[in-house]
C-alpha cells in the first residue's frame, strides 16, 4: 500500500526507531497520528513535522478504544497502523519488579492485538489497510535476561503469521519486522544487564549480529509496507536463522494455500446448543 495521503497511526513515535519512522512517513506523504505517553516529545514532533500528537498510555486497556476514536476523529479512518511502542524489560524473571510482567505484556503484545482488532473491521470494509508489527530477533532466539520481552515479541511474530492467513484476499496486508539490535537507549539498557549483556557480547564476537542504524530500519519497514512484503528481517546476516525459526508457520501457509479465504463475518465462539438429553 502506497503511503502517500494515507492516515497512519504510529505508536512509540518518540523513541529511537519511532522518530525515524515518523520522519520517513511524513517524507512519503502520509498523514500521521503519533502516540506515546509523554506529551512534550509528541508536541515537538508535531511542531517539527506537522503530525497529529495523541498522548496515551497503551498499557491501559480502557484507553485503547479512545485512541482509535480520537485518531479517526482527527484524521479520518486509519489506513495503516504501526505497532512500534514497546518496553524492553531486562532482568531475570526472579529479579523483576512487581507489575513488570503485566506491563510488558500489556504494552508489547496486548495493545497491538487489541488496537488491530479495533481498526480491522473498517480496513476490511474499505478493502485496504496495513498492519505493521515491530517484533525482534529476541522473539526468535532466546537470551537470558530477556525472557519476558522475548516472549512478547515471539507472540507478535506468531500473531502476524495468523493474521496474514486471516486477512487473505481482504486487501489488508501485514508486515512483521524481526529486528536485531539497533543503536538505541533500549539496547544500552540490555547491554548493562550482566546476563543479557554477556550474551550479546559473545554473539557480537562471533559476528552473528551487528547494530542497525534506526534510519535504515525505518526505511526497510516502510518499503515493505509499500511493496506489500509480509516480513522484514534485519540484519541480513541473522535473517536465515529467523527464516528457519519461521518454517513451521511457512509450512502451514503452504498447506492452507489452496483453501478459500475466510469470510469477514466474526467467528462464533458460543457453546453449541444443548442437544437432547441422553
Ligand atoms: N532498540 C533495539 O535494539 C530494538 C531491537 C529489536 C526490536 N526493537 C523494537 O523496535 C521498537 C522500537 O524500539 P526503540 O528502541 O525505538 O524504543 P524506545 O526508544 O525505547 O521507544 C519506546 C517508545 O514507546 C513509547 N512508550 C513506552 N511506553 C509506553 C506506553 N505505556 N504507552 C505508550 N507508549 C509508550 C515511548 O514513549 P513514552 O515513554 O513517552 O511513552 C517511546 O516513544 C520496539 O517495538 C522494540 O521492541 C528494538
Amino acid at each position: 500500500m502506497l503511503l502517500a495521503d494515507r492516515h497512519v497511526l504510529l505508536t512509540g513515535a518518540t523513541g529511537t526507531i519511532g522518530r525515524r519512522l515518523t520522519e520517513q512517513l511524513v517524507a512519503r506523504g502520509a498523514r500521521v497520528t503519533v502516540v506515546a505517553r509523554s506529551a512534550g516529545p509528541l508536541d515537538d514532533l508535531a511542531r517539527r513535522l506537522g503530525v497529529r500528537p495523541l498522548p496515551a498510555d497503551l498499557t491501559q486497556a480502557s484507553a485503547l478504544e479512545d485512541v482509535i476514536a480520537r485518531a479517526e476523529a482527527g484524521s479520518g479512518p486509519v489506513d495503516a497502523i504501526v505497532h512500534n511502542a514497546a518496553v524492553e524489560t531486562v532482568g531475570r524473571l526472579d529479579e523483576l519488579e512487581p507489575g513488570d510482567v503485566e506491563r510488558t505484556v500489556a504494552l508489547n503484545l496486548t495493545a497491538p492485538l487489541a488496537l488491530t482488532r479495533l481498526v480491522l473491521p473498517g480496513m476490511i470494509a474499505r478493502g485496504h489497510g496495513h498492519v505493521v508489527l515491530v517484533s525482534s530477533l529476541a522473539g526468535v532466539a532466546s537470551f537470558p535476561g530477556l525472557a519476558v520481552y522475548g516472549a512478547t515479541k515471539a507472540g507478535l511474530t506468531h500473531a502476524a503469521a495468523g493474521l496474514r492467513l486471516e486477512l487473505r484476499r481482504t486487501g489488508v496486508g501485514t508486515t512483521v519486522a524481526e529486528l536485531g539490535p539497533v543503536e538505541s537507549a533500549m539496547m544500552d539498557r540490555a547491554r548493562r544487564h550482566s546476563a543479557a549483556g554477556g550474551s550479546f557480547a559473545r554473539v557480537y564476537r562471533l559476528r552473528a549480529l551487528r547494530d542497525l542504524d534506526p534510519g535504515v530500519v525505518a526505511a526497510a519497514v516502510l518499503d515493505a509496507v509499500e511493496a506489500g512484503r509480509p516480513v522484514v528481517r534485519l540484519p541480513r546476516r541473522a535473517a536465515p536463522l529467523a527464516a528457519v525459526a519461521g518454517l513451521p508457520r511457512q509450512l502451514v501457509r503452504g498447506v492452507l494455500a489452496g483453501m478459500p479465504a475466510q469470510g469477514s463475518a466474526p467467528a462464533r465462539s458460543v457453546d453449541p446448543a444443548p442437544g437432547p438429553a441422553a
